[in-house]
């Protein structure tokens, strides 16, 4: 890591220093000397690398006596022809990231958050969270020894809950959505010096996020496909795999080519789907959003701008499919192929569904799934679909 970078006006912060957000208002991402890295790192050494995501260590800001993992990451690239059939869809795979540590691809970020944590000495940490991601801060601080504030929904799954507490968190069930529990934990770190672990007030999640994009071109030799369905809440995914994209061209990894990126939400909380149909440049708030996809629950997302340069630069689309197309297309997945996935996930077979009707997509196209988490995590949600 050289420096890290302001991704609105471009101003260089020092590393090895405890950042927020640049005082413009804009995230930080996190800048590495590639050509150096280039020039001592190939892609054959991965061969020997930890199975986990931090055998992507020289492009990670965490260095290995600080590293807390649980063996997040290097989750498997399933290929499901039998709902490809189904859909009339070309090669499908999709990404399980149901099979990280509790559950969802949140374990990446925190994995490297709390890592980041550790390196800077920090000892309290606090975060607002649609339930997944506090889950992961949860265990890797427990991991850590750290202190974790925790601020959710008073309605997120019961999972995320049950979690949380056993993993010895302090657990703060708010009556509202994740941007009225960011408003808590800014007037908590404000007045107890804990720390803002929220997606991108935050420089280092990201950066564990992206692996999911080195892993996927690992997993298909260097390939990448030609669209990525990818379930957008804050958008953390999207910006992560994007900026992946372009450090592994700059490594000599991977070509100029990308796959066409798509964001899918949900019907009942669509703001980047908005702003993409808008043309516009950032979202606005979306009211009285409701979704049983609770990680799509972002009303205004803080990197609204990144996923919308991503998805344009990349020539995808965003789209949003309702709740009861998501939990008929999570089930159809279970059924067809024997994956039990997030309802977050199962909005972007809904979505796919929807792209191959319009003929965005077609049989040529070989497409990737990105499933964010495990169904086991959202049983009230299934439930609906199964009452004893
Ligand atoms: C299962 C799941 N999928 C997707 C998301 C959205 O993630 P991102 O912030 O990367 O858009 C979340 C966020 O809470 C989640 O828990
Ligand atoms: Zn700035």
């Amino acid at each position: 890591m050289t420096h890290l970078e302001c991704a609105l006006c471009a101003q260089h912060f020092e590393a090895g220093q405890i950042h927020n957000l640049c005082p413009c208002g804009g995230p930080l991402l996190v800048r590495y000397d590639l050509p150096r890295i280039r020039s001592e790192w190939t892609r054959d050494q991965l061969a020997t690398a930890p199975n986990s995501m931090w055998r992507y260590a020289p492009v990670l800001p965490a260095p290995a006596d600080s590293i807390v993992s649980l063996g997040e990451g290097m989750t498997p690239l399933i290929r499901t022809p039998r709902l490809a059939e189904r859909l009339r869809a070309g090669p499908l795979w999709v990404k399980d990231e149901g099979l990280n540590p509790t559950g969802s691809f949140k374990a990446r970020g925190l994995s490297c958050a709390v890592s980041m944590a550790v390196e800077l000495g920090i000892r309290e940490l606090a975060i607002p969270s649609a339930g997944n991601a506090a889950s992961a801060m949860a265990a890797y601080a427990a991991a850590a020894g750290l202190t974790s504030h925790i601020f959710m929904p008073r309605d997120v799954p019961q999972s995320n809950y049950v979690e949380c507490k056993a993993f010895g968190a302090n657990v703060t069930l708010v009556d509202g959505l994740i941007s009225d529990c960011a408003k808590l934990v800014a007037a908590g770190c404000q007045e107890h010096g804990w720390f803002d672990v929220s997606t991108l007030k935050e420089p280092y999640r990201i950066e564990g996020k992206k692996t999911m994009g080195y892993e996927l071109a690992e997993q298909l030799y260097w390939q990448l496909p030609d669209a990525i369905f990818y379930p957008t809440g804050g958008g953390v995914g999207i910006i992560g795999m994007w900026k992946a994209f372009a450090e592994m061209e700059a490594l000599g990894w991977i070509g100029s080519r990308r796959p066409k990126m798509i964001a899918v939400q949900a019907a009942g909380c669509q703001p980047v789907v908005r702003a993409f149909e808008q043309g516009a440049a950032r979202s606005t708030f979306w009211d009285n959003a409701h979704t049983v996809a609770a990680g799509l629950r972002v009303p205004k997302p803080l990197g609204d701008f990144l996923i919308l340069d991503a998805v344009r630069a990349s020539g995808g689309t965003a789209i949003a499919v309702s709740d009861d197309e998501l939990l008929d297309a999570g089930l159809q997945l279970a059924s067809k192929e024997g994956m039990f996935v997030a309802p977050e996930g199962a909005a972007c077979i809904a979505a796919l569904e929807k792209l191959l009707a319009s003929g965005f997509l077609t049989p040529r196209d070989r497409v990737v799934i990105y499933n964010t988490g495990s169904g086991l995590k959202y049983l009230e949600a299934y439930s609906a679909r199964f009452p004893r």
